[in-house]
């Protein structure tokens, strides 16, 4: 079995905060294990939730979308949260921090040399401290790795104004495959 194949056991059976305890489906990350870029989100959704998939839903067509605009074909999607938060609310810091053991494994095991961050949970995991509207399309270096952070897409839907500087973001992350 591949380490991330044992990964994705792992994160079906954690109960480590409660969000594995109250049922809800987990959502593993999935896609190239040599990926161009590795883009980490926030957490599912109820779409997402119902797939078992990462960015199935909107947001995810919206980004996928973009990728393809951009020619970048090979990735691997993750998040930082591995279940739904009820009523989509954002992930608590107990349940990031619960859950941050399998990000580590996957960036440890992938190795990306670029990480596009989607939105401000995930940009917040890598340490990126300014709000997205100064940190979008910016490069942090973190271990090593080149990751930029990003608007979400659900952030984009809400907001079209938002869509070139998300744009932007994706064509960075492409300067450096
Ligand atoms: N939003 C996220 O952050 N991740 C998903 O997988 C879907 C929506």
């Amino acid at each position: 079995m591949s380490a991330l194949e044992d990964l994705r056991r792992k994160i079906v059976l954690c109960k480590k905060c409660d969000l594995g305890s109250i049922g809800s489906r987990v959502v593993p990350g999935e896609g190239s294990v040599y990926p161009q870029i590795m883009i980490v989100g926030e957490a599912p959704g109820v779409n997402e939730e119902k797939v078992g998939r990462p960015f199935v839903g909107r947001g995810g067509k919206l980004l996928r979308n973009s990728l393809e605009k951009f020619g970048i074909r090979n990735v691997y999607i993750t998040n930082v949260v591995k279940h739904r938060p009820p009523k989509n609310r954002k992930p608590k810091k107990e349940e990031i921090s619960a859950c941050s053991a399998f990000l580590e494994f996957e960036i440890n095991a992938i190795k990306p040399r670029v990480i596009l961050a989607l939105g401000r949970t995930a940009s917040e995991y890598f340490g990126v401290k300014s709000r997205l509207s100064e940190a979008n399309g910016k490069v942090f270096i973190v271990n090593g790795i080149k990751v930029i952070a990003c608007y979400h897409p659900a952030a984009v839907l809400r907001n079209v104004n938002l869509r070139d500087e998300f744009n932007r973001a994706i064509k960075q992350a492409k300067s450096f495959i």
